[in-house]
């Protein structure tokens, strides 16, 4: 296992997935780890992640110095780099011209072993402010660049070394090659994280923890839902029960898509619960879209309680919570995890009431989404379900701007059906992260088709990339697949007279409307 160090960089997560990547096991943990603690987790390695701050600030994170003395082998990236010539002596300093921002070339020493086998010189990617101006005893330069003399640091007797450009994004070109020469080459920590292995370890833990118990799971028919409804089925077998809560704000046919697939191809015990009738009197009239979240949150718990009294004793509840909600909640360092975990808060259904007696199952919370993927294709999961966009819990509620009424869910439905439609058709799916369609219901404008005029909704389409739903750009679709959609849209859906594209970025624009 390497663990790395969370000192707030934008990149923390990214530097554990790439970690994984190379099939080793890493968490990310807080910055504020003692030396102690850091000996019974027996990493093979320790990351130092970057972060926004500078080592000469005041309340600047350190790093408790008796984890330099582990004999542990460590790498500082950007902050990280700075802090260990920080502690050991050497001296950093806000540089004031020639900031390097974005790529530089960078000269390296191939005889270190962080950078054996890789090309003397390749381009990588610098986000700071701050550079080390003399070196701590006992290291030595292993990289530069025009502008930045200590571009990389070592000191091989130790296992320390130091970079000051980020080997974990994609920018940088040898950045991997950067990892691998760390984690395997000087870490010398075995490849042995795999999903089959995943697999294996969680049924048997599953079964020693559930025993004879009984197992309740919502099911949503996400990726994350299902995957954990194979992982206990494999466990387990028939202790699980899956239910599943229409709530009325699905996907045009969603609800028996999703029944069939789990009855006929996974053989799991569904119940499905047809709530919709319930959810739209309890957001009859309301507009606001924090007050639509709210009630359909509460719904949710009170239907899932209600159904759940009927299935009778169960003594866990499972969920699909992945590594990221955990690190959000458990590591306190950085700026991003704060406001991470504020976003997505709403996220979450909430909690069951107290008398109800059952303990919290779940298997997923080590795995990061494109972890959860591959451990749902090595379950046996079809590829349409595997490769399935996120959606969001609330569903199509929190698509219609202004107010829900079972007319606009319907027609928002047709919408969204020919727009998925088209995507799929056009090969788009896979390539994008989401294509949320939003229903302005109250927008009216004109049109006019054949001889008559017309005056009704406007629908927007939103086509988004992204990697973590942390940031998202609008997608470039081609032109006349949008204008297909558009003149589809408008054809068929007589309510509809006017089709918008979404050009916004998030930030500044969220990915839903709402
Ligand atoms: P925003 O709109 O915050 O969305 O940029 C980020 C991602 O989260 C999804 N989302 C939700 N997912 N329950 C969910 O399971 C929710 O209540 C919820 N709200 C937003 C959204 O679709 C996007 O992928």
């Amino acid at each position: 296992m390497i663990i790395i160090l969370d000192y707030g960089s934008q990149y923390a997560q990214l530097i554990a997935r790439r970690v994984r990547e190379c099939n080793v096991y890493s968490e990310l943990v807080a910055h504020d780890i003692t030396a102690a603690r850091v000996r019974e987790l027996r990493p093979e390695g320790i990351i130092l992640s970057g972060g926004p701050a500078s080592v000469y600030e005041q309340d600047a994170p350190r790093l408790d110095p008796a984890i330099l003395d582990l004999g542990i082998p460590i790498l500082g990236i950007c902050y990280g780099m700075q802090l260990i010539m920080d502690m050991l002596g050497g001296k950093v300093e806000r540089r004031t011209e020639k900031r390097e921002y974005g790529r530089a070339a960078l000269r390296v020493d191939t005889a270190s072993a962080l950078f054996v086998g890789i090309e003397d010189s390749f381009t990588a990617w610098m986000s700071h402010g701050d550079s080390c101006v003399v070196l701590a005893d006992g290291f030595r330069r292993i990289a530069s660049t025009d502008s930045l003399e200590q571009a990389a640091v070592e000191q091989a007797a130790r296992k320390i070394y130091g970079v000051q450009f980020h080997p974990e994004v994609a920018h940088t070109v040898k950045g991997m090659d950067v990892l691998k020469n760390f984690i395997f080459g000087i870490c010398q920590a075995q490849a042995v994280w795999t999903m089959a292995n995943y697999i294996e370890t969680e049924v048997k833990r599953i079964r020693a923890t559930v025993g004879s118990g009984r197992v309740l799971l919502g099911l949503s028919g996400g990726v994350d839902s299902t995957t954990v409804a194979a992982l206990l089925h494999k466990a387990v077998g028939n202790q699980l029960i899956c239910m599943f809560i229409d709530q009325g704000f699905l996907r045009q046919g969603e609800a028996r898509r999703v029944a069939d697939l789990i009855a006929k191809h996974m053989r799991i015990r569904l119940v499905q619960v047809d709530a919709a009738q319930r959810f739209m009197e309890r957001v009859k009239g309301i507009s606001d879209p924090e007050e639509k979240r709210r009630r359909i949150g509460n719904e949710f718990v009170r239907t899932f309680e209600a159904e759940a009294r009927k299935i009778g004793n169960f003594q866990f509840l499972a969920q699909g919570t992945l590594y990221p909600d955990v690190i959000e909640s458990a590591v306190s360092g950085g700026t991003q995890a704060k406001t991470a975990a504020k976003i997505k808060t709403h996220h979450n259904v909430g909690g069951l009431p107290a008398d109800m007696q059952f303990k919290l199952l779940e298997p997923l919370r080590w795995l990061f989404k494109d972890e959860v993927r591959r451990l749902g294709r090595e379950l046996g999961l079809h590829e349409d379900l595997v490769n399935r966009h996120p959606f969001p819990g609330p569903g199509l509620a929190i698509r219609i701007i202004g107010e829900i009424t079972p007319e606009r869910v319907r027609v928002l439905q047709e919408a969204d059906a020919i727009v998925m439609g088209e995507i799929k058709a056009a090969g788009w799916y896979d390539k994008i992260w989401q294509v949320p369609v939003i229903l302005l219901p109250e927008v009216r404008t004109v049109g006019v088709m054949g001889d008559a005029r017309t005056y009704g909704m406007t629908c927007a389409v939103r086509c988004v990339t992204s990697e973590d739903a942390m940031t998202a750009r609008a997608a470039h679709l081609p032109w006349e697949l949008l204008e297909k959609i558009s003149a589809r849209v408008i054809n068929e859906v007589p309510e509809i007279t006017r089709v918008c594209y979404d050009i916004s970025s998030k930030p500044p624009a969220t990915i839903e409307w709402e």
